[in-house]
């Protein structure tokens, strides 16, 4: 069960592309089975972790995916970095669809999920800060990369984490435009307070594949259709100039 790895990288909706076929890592964490095999690929000559967060066919929706064990897995073969993609629809104008960014802070607006390692079974507890909810390093390092491949990448914003998996409606996304949303998406919570919680430097490229709910005149699914390429494209040439970088 050992992997030389210390990056990880969690893939979400709409993105299969680095999903390799090299080392497998299937496990039972003490919170229980990851999503899917942990596989352990080369990505621009770094090795690399890989997991996708809603299993490998896509089947285990936002609520009941197991973020705690998804962590501990990759935290127990090695990785010390976590890099999680994830679709958003754009609440502010910051972004537009077919965009991806790199957030820096959080709303959260999700309820009923295991949200912590701190669960009181072994009488541990410990209240971690999390002023700054993604690690200032790897987002540091991710727009470094953006900029070394002349990529466009909006620098910063508000990740809002609703529950779905129904996407939201049209009041309630201008409830998180006043609270101060630029993103919306499903997946960032728990899972960026669980990586705190485990120490692992986390954070996020939201790819963002549509305006959100009453932020446009096409409908949604047909937005999230047409721009769901550009983005993961966009990610993916990220990606490599960041693991480049990272070797
Ligand atoms: N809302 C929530 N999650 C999402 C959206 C959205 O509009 N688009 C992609 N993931």
């Amino acid at each position: 069960m050992t992997a030389s790895a210390t990056l990880a990288i969690i893939i979400g909706s709409g993105f299969d592309a680095l999903a390799g076929d090299a080392a497998r890592h299937d496990f039972i964490t003490r919170f229980g089975v990851p999503s899917a095999t942990i596989r352990e690929t080369v990505f621009e000559g770094l090795p690399v972790l890989t997991l996708a967060r809603h299993g490998d066919d896509h089947t285990i929706p936002p609520h009941a995916i197991n973020y705690r064990a998804n962590l501990v897995a990759l935290g127990d073969l090695g990785a010390t970095t976590v890099v999680a993609l994830n679709t958003v629809g754009a609440v502010s104008e910051l972004c537009s669809p077919g965009d991806i960014a790199i957030p820096d802070q959080l709303l959260d607006y999700t309820w009923g999920r295991e949200h912590t390692v701190y669960d009181g079974r072994d009488d541990a507890v410990e209240h971690i800060d999390f002023t700054e909810p993604f690690a200032a390093g790897v987002r540091a390092a991710l727009i470094a990369a953006a900029e070394t491949a002349g990529i466009q990448c909006r620098d910063g914003g508000v990740y809002a984490a609703t529950q779905g998996p129904r996407l939201e409606t049209a009041a309630e996304v201008d409830r998180l435009a006043r609270d101060g949303a630029d993103y919306v998406g499903m997946t960032a919570m728990p899972e960026a307070a669980i990586a705190r919680e485990l120490g692992l430097d986390y954070a996020c490229i939201a790819m963002v594949v549509n305006r959100a709910a009453g932020r446009s005149d096409q409908p949604i699914h047909e937005e999230v259709a047409a721009s769901t390429a550009a983005a993961a494209k966009l990610t993916m040439r990220l990606l490599r100039q960041f693991a480049t970088q990272a070797k």
